[in-house]
């Protein structure tokens, strides 16, 4: 399973890109805005801290002939970008294309397994299935998420589904259960990821034992 941050702070990419565990990154319109950044220096910034990983970064226009033009664009700012494009009935002729071009599309704002299918035969290299804005509205997001990897597996597609607006870590969890390809969080969640209380109390009685013993190492 692959683990994204969802961030529009380079320096979040800088500390989780250091633990070994980062697969890539995910930005939004919103992150973005919120950086106090640019998008394309964000953005680079981003890929040249990750050069292995995928670095989601989104359209925002509403019409085809933008969209596309906004993707060919992002598509130079470096190699390793995903460019990720809304679920709508102009972003699929827009993912068709790119996809055929050679250019990775993240498809955004999935919210059912139907809208899932036409990313998924629109070529799309990740889907982003929403999941925490479904909770908020007394639903489970986590029903999609198991609609859709079935989907994907049943018809033997290549997309990855990526589960996003993850909200806390049990939301990781039931990803993992469900065999979704990507989580993306929120740098706060991957670092509550890190918790458990045993493993606190554990090394704790391991140190103190350790050192009544007055062994060392060295
Ligand atoms: O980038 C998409 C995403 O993960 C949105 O999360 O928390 O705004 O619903 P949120």
């Amino acid at each position: 399973m692959k683990l994204f941050v969802d961030t529009g702070q380079v320096e979040e990419v800088q500390q989780a890109a250091q633990w070994g565990i980062l697969d890539g990154v995910t930005t939004n319109p919103s992150l973005i805005a919120q950086s106090g950044r640019g998008f394309k220096e964000t953005v680079q910034a981003m890929c040249e801290i990750l050069p292995e990983g995928a670095i989601s970064a989104e359209v925002v226009s509403a019409t085809e002939s933008e969209m596309l033009r906004e993707a060919y664009e992002i598509a130079t700012w470096a190699p390793n970008i995903v460019i990720k494009v809304p679920m709508t009935k102009a972003g699929i002729p827009v993912t068709s294309r790119l996809t055929s071009e050679g250019i990775r599309v993240n498809m955004t704002l999935v919210f059912s397994v139907s809208q899932a299918l036409l990313a998924a035969k629109a070529g799309a290299t990740f889907i982003s299935v929403f999941v925490g804005r479904v909770d908020d509205i007394s639903n489970d997001g986590m029903n999609t998420i198991e609609e859709v990897v079935g989907m994907v597996d049943t018809y033997g597609f290549d997309s990855e589904v990526l589960v996003a607006s993850i909200r806390h870590p049990m939301h990781v969890v039931e990803s993992i259960r469900l065999g979704a390809h990507i989580a993306t969080m929120p740098f706060k969640i991957m670092q509550q990821m890190f918790a458990h209380p045993l493993s606190d109390i554990g090394l704790e009685r391991f140190t103190e034992d350790w050192r009544k013993a007055g062994l060392s190492i060295f």
